[in-house]
């Protein structure tokens, strides 16, 4: 009984030794420690039989199949490492299908400000105007003095304008995040000499409560010409261009008086709606146009200010709400979709 008992341990050994050294994949040394080492393996039956030895013979075959199993476990664990390791090198095909398709990543896509950003300015690229950018937060002089924005006017109020505490005590310039693109305006005309024709996008920042149409943080932007002989028929030309490519060769645009201190005249440039032709539905709120944009010519002080002669030069300026556009663009009813991260509403906006 002991002698056969440590035959079958004997050829155990030889057997499981010769099928190890055939294992050249994960997938067969699993087999192999299945048959061997696992629960229902050799070795497990091996020591399930020892209870039908009488004492002593037990307690020898016991030791002998407690060597034999930490054995073929060494053997396996080496055995492992090194298919481990030569797959990794030489990438085993074998062990899976290279005919599954694979996994498609998440792609991000273009943000709907982007995308409108990037059309407007598309739209003015052709007639000579050049896209650039500026800071976000703007010194006082730049946001509104040089702007012909008096001291008292409402929009310096601090309910209108997010203020930045000053560094220290040293720094006399106040800033704030600026409330319009159009300190551009004086940047650009202080930096160059006419002819100019810059479209400035960026954000813009007001202190006020949102609601379907306003936000605290939005994006704006300003356009801005100066050269000889500019005039209001200028102005009108390119918006009127502008509007049509953006909303459709059909579109009418009218133009109203407007206030604003940095240009003169200022105005207001409508669409006629595009959902009615003008007759009147909710999108126009009955009245047949859509108001898109403030601009005018600019303010014979503010080209003194930045050293230009207005005898000499003339210019206009406009500047408009990109996420306003967007909205009637593609008929999205509030601001708040545009920064709220839902991948719902950003996603019908990827460009596949
Ligand atoms: N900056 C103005 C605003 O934010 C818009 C504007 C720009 C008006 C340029 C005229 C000329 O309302």
């Amino acid at each position: 009984m002991t002698d056969r008992n440590q035959n079958t341990l004997d050829e155990l050994k030889k057997e499981a030794t010769v099928a190890l050294a055939k294992c050249e994949t994960i997938g067969s040394l699993e087999e192999w420690r299945v048959t061997y080492l696992g629960r229902r393996g050799s070795i497990s039956s091996v020591m399930r039989d020892l209870g039908n030895l009488d004492a002593d013979s037990r307690r020898i075959m016991g030791k002998a199949s407690n060597e034999l199993k930490t054995h073929l476990q060494e053997k396996y664990e080496d055995k492992l490492q090194s298919v481990n390791s030569s797959q990794s090198e030489n990438s085993d095909l074998s062990s899976f299908d290279v005919t599954l398709p694979g996994r498609i990543p998440m792609r991000g896509s273009v943000h709907p400000t982007t995308l409108i950003v990037r059309e407007i300015a598309e739209a003015f690229a052709p007639m000579g105007f050049r896209v650039v950018e500026g800071p976000e937060v703007e010194l006082d002089v730049y946001n509104f003095q040089k702007l012909n924005i008096p001291s008292d006017h409402p929009a310096r109020d601090m309910w209108n304008s997010l203020w930045v505490e000053y560094p220290n005590e040293q720094n006399l310039q106040p800033f704030l995040l600026r409330t319009h693109t159009s300190p551009m305006q004086i940047r650009i005309m202080e930096g160059e000499s006419p002819p100019i024709r810059v479209i400035v996008p960026g954000k813009a920042f007001r202190y006020e409560a949102t609601d379907a149409t306003h936000e605290w943080q939005f994006t704006q932007i300003e356009g801005l010409a100066v050269d000889k002989g500019i005039s209001f028929a200028d102005l009108k030309g390119t918006l009127d261009a502008f509007a049509k490519i953006i909303f459709g060769e059909r579109r009418k645009t009218r133009f109203r008086c407007d206030f604003f201190p940095f240009v003169e005249p200022g105005a207001e440039m409508s669409i006629d709606c595009f959902k009615c032709d003008g007759h009147g539905c909710r999108v126009c709120s009955n009245t047949g146009w859509i108001e898109i944009l403030g601009a005018g010519m600019v303010h014979p002080d503010v080209l003194r200010g930045v050293g230009y002669d207005p005898e000499v030069y003339s210019g206009f300026a406009f500047g408009m709400g990109a996420e306003r556009i967007s909205m009637l663009r593609h008929g999205i009813d509030d601001i708040r979709h545009f920064y709220g991260n839902d991948l719902r509403f950003l996603q019908q906006f990827s460009q596949k």
